[in-house]
């Protein structure tokens, strides 16, 4: 039997990482709906609108296509985006663009229709709260902020990007701030999530914690 698995979180709480490996065990589809706003970011950015433009940028929605494949991969109107939709400006601009109510219900449309039936793990910040309300097992996954840009800077490194600590913490701090503010669909912990603090776990030891709460469940 398969379940549906919501994985909601701060940025770079390792969200994407865990939902990738716990589907490649668990033979799920990973559907990372960050990328998504990050698609829509970066449409705007090259089409130039204005962020308070929010008639403009429906329209945009209208005739933009966004495509997660199974393999991991993001298209943007048949382009494959996957690693320019990773820099920090789109990162900042994903969080703005994700305040905008009717950016939000497109997407959260799109989402739903992507998960009709079982064996999904989706991760996102509203996932376990207003994507999936029924999903069987909802992880509320999070970390210090000291530990998250200590991952991104050791990840970064590894991609052969410089990065600043502090800078990264900066950031990270402005987008839970913003993230957990919003008006619409704030970050917030499903009262039936059960929370995960990864700030003395490594990446294995997350896995293999909700791997045991998968099994509890099927
Ligand atoms: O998970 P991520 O860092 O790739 O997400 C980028 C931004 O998109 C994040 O700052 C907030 C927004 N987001 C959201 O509002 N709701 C989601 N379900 C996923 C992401």
């Amino acid at each position: 039997m398969k379940i549906n698995i919501a994985i909601d979180g701060p940025s770079a709480s390792g969200k994407s990482t865990v939902a990738k490996q716990l589907c490649s065990i668990l033979n799920y589809v990973h559907l990372d709906t960050g990328a998504m706003y990050r698609c829509v970011a970066l449409e705007v950015k090259r089409k130039n609108i204005d962020i308070e433009d929010v008639e403009s940028i429906v329209e945009m929605l209208n005739s933009t296509k966004i495509q997660l494949t199974t393999d991991g991969k993001v298209y943007l109107n048949d382009e494959d985006v996957t690693d320019i939709i990773r820099t920090n400006e789109i990162s900042l601009l994903a969080s703005d663009v994700s305040t905008i109510k009717e950016v939000r219900e497109h997407l959260v449309a799109l989402q739903q229709k992507m998960a009709q039936d079982k064996g999904f793990i989706m991760d996102g910040r509203d996932i376990g709260t207003v994507v999936l309300p029924d999903a069987e097992l909802k992880i509320y996954l999070t970390a210090s902020v000291e530990a998250r840009a200590k991952r991104r800077y050791l990840e970064n490194k590894e991609r052969g990007l410089e990065s600043n600590l502090q800078t990264l913490k900066n950031e990270i701090l402005e987008r839970d701030y913003q993230d957990t503010h919003r008006k619409y669909s704030p970050l917030k912990q499903a009262t039936d999530a059960v929370v995960v603090d990864s700030t003395e776990m490594d990446k294995d030891d997350v896995v293999n914690y909700i791997l045991e709460l998968v099994k509890d469940k099927i």
